[in-house]
């Protein structure tokens, strides 16, 4: 007999502002019955605690990729998980993935990722002049060549005071895009 088992999410912060929203959306995705792991950055947990993410999800968040007893996690998680979706994604982050950078757990993570198998999403947020930066775009265009899919982001009002494009897009948005790729495995 085989059991229904929840869809899986990966859901990897970085050291954004807007980590305060990936925290509500991780919410509403457990609450949506979606099984949810956290990875942060280091620079991600001066924005919100390890605590908020266990919390949340259950499981603890890693980050380290040389922590003792979980030396394995950047293949173990990219095994486990359906999608993975880093949320906030910096421009720091974007840069050194799409250059195939794996001397942290994030970039390990996503090359031993099979792209071709599973989604990795990335949802941009930063100031405008970072995201509209050709350096950065050209990150964009080299990860949706290599089948990343990288979400809208919104415009409006920045954190950093400035106005245009670079928000990341809200915990509402995110919920729904995931609940269309994951949802039907529901139980
Ligand atoms: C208050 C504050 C807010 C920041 N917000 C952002 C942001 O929204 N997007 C971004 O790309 N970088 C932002 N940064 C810069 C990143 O945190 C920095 O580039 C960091 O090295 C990113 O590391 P990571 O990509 O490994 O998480 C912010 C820095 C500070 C101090």
């Amino acid at each position: 007999m085989t059991t229904a088992r929840k869809p899986r999410l990966l859901f990897l912060l970085t050291g954004s502002i807007s980590c305060y929203k990936a925290c509500f959306a991780i919410s509403r995705l457990v609450q949506a019955g979606i099984e949810v792991r956290t990875v942060a950055t280091p620079s991600a947990l001066k924005f919100v605690g390890g605590a908020t993410l266990e919390g949340l999800t259950g499981h603890p968040v890693a980050s380290d990729l040389w922590e003792s007893g979980k030396a394995m996690d950047h293949i173990n998680l990219a095994r486990w998980a359906d999608l993975a979706l880093v949320a906030p994604a910096t421009a720091n982050t974007i840069n050194r993935l799409s250059s195939g950078l794996s001397d942290d757990l994030v970039g390990s993570l996503f090359l031993a990722w099979e792209i071709q198998k599973k989604p990795w999403w990335i949802a941009p947020a930063m100031n405008v002049a970072m995201f509209n930066h050709p350096l950065t775009q050209a990150s964009l265009k080299k990860l949706t060549d290599t089948g990343v899919r990288v979400l809208p982001t919104g415009s409006g009002a920045l954190a950093c005071g400035e106005e245009g494009e670079g928000r990341l897009i809200e915990p509402e948005q995110l919920l729904a895009q995931v609940l269309a790729e994951l949802g039907s495995k529901i139980a």
